[in-house]
């Protein structure tokens, strides 16, 4: 199978991220629970994925906190900074991921930003949002449905500018791009550890520039005296068992990251987005690409998106259409009602996936 569905999870990791879960279920006890061998085990394994963790992202491992998914990040980090009836600034490309929670608070929303690939115009509405006066801000890094690339580092400079706290959704860059808690000065920065991280699915993390609220209270293997969560970080947010075989198999995935390199992956990953688009075009579809472009294009053929998804798979080639659970963003771009087929390169990306997608398209009579 031609796997070209990065946006939703990476399938090929490494060989030592399933090797490094194995050696985890079959050593690890449970960490910060007891002084003996496998305990401690757990605890260094845990310990040196917050390692790695740091120094991709330019922060102390305490401040790495392992959470479930990216969902699960952007849900304590929003809860943290958001008050119910609070007014949020957002881009127009945000997943339900940000917005539902947003609702769940009935926050007040003020999109900035429709326009895809455009960086004076999301720049410019976002000021202008920040401006208006906004309890919180909260923006993706990259699409997950267009693959633009927003302008983070200058949204994160914005916000500082006005002093308005801000959570980065990192989902579709973490471990591609440039992604550094320090250097932003973000509140929080939510990402999942099973997409570019290429970790097992069940692993995620929050990295925190700021004194978080608890989503979860229970045990934490330290002051368990006290009937309130722990003061500090990670324990704050860290209540229950660990997952610790999905922890060794993230670190095992940001081992493999920083030895390669985010940058190369980045460039290889480009190539391939390179040569995809303009062949997209000629074969006749309407490609949603432009300046700032990672490497997730969105198509729309003339064919209901969900039958050229399937007709695709049948060629065996494996794509997400519809809405990508991010409404927001299609319907910024104009497709809420069609949804597009999304076509995500990742680590592996190599010229031959592309050869093979096109040649798919073109037997699969994918109009
Ligand atoms: N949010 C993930 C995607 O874009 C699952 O497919």
């Amino acid at each position: 199978m031609i796997y070209l569905d990065n946006g939703a999870t990476s399938l090929r990791k490494p060989g030592s991220v399933s090797q490094a879960m194995l050696r985890a279920m079959q050593t690890c006890a449970n960490p910060g629970r007891g002084g003996y061998p496998s305990a401690m085990a757990a605890a260094d394994a845990v310990y040196a994925c917050r390692e790695q963790a740091a120094a991709l992202f330019d922060c102390q491992p305490e401040q790495v906190v392992f959470t479930a998914n990216c969902t699960h990040g952007l849900n304590i980090a929003i809860r943290t900074l958001v008050k119910p009836g609070d007014t949020v600034l957002i881009s127009g490309f945000e997943h339900n991921a940000v917005t539902r929670p947003l609702h769940l608070l009935d926050a007040k929303i003020v999109v900035a930003g429709r326009r895809l690939f455009d960086w004076d115009d999301t720049l410019e509405a976002f000021e202008r949002g920040l401006r208006s006066g906004v309890d919180a801000a909260v923006f993706t890094h990259v699409s997950n449905v267009f693959g633009y690339i927003l302008p983070a580092a200058r949204m994160a400079e914005l916000c500082r500018k006005h002093g308005v706290p801000f959570i980065l959704d990192a989902a579709q860059s973490a471990g591609t791009l440039n992604v550094k808690l320090g250097e932003l000065g973000a509140d929080y920065i939510a990402m999942p550890g099973h997409k570019g991280l290429l970790g097992p699915q069940g692993t995620g993390l929050l990295l925190c520039g700021g004194k978080p609220v608890p989503l979860l209270a229970g045990g934490t293997g330290s002051e368990s005296r006290s009937q309130a969560m722990p003061d500090f970080l990670p324990d704050r947010l860290e209540a229950g068992t660990l997952n610790v075989p999905g922890i060794a198999g993230l670190s095992a995935g940001l081992a493999y990251i920083r030895r390669v390199g985010t940058d190369a992956i980045f460039r290889r990953e480009q190539e391939a987005a390179a040569l995809c688009i303009p062949a997209l075009r000629r074969q006749g579809y309407r490609v949603f690409a432009g300046a700032h472009q990672s490497a997730t294009v969105s198509i729309l053929p003339d064919m209901d998106c969900e039958a050229a998804a399937q007709a695709l798979a049948a060629q065996g080639v494996a794509v997400r259409a519809g809405l990508h659970c991010a409404p927001l963003a299609h319907e910024s771009a104009g497709t809420l009602e069609t949804g597009t087929v999304r076509i995500s390169f990742g680590h592996d990306a190599s010229a031959r996936q592309v050869q093979l997608l096109l040649r798919a398209l073109r037997r699969g009579n994918i109009r």
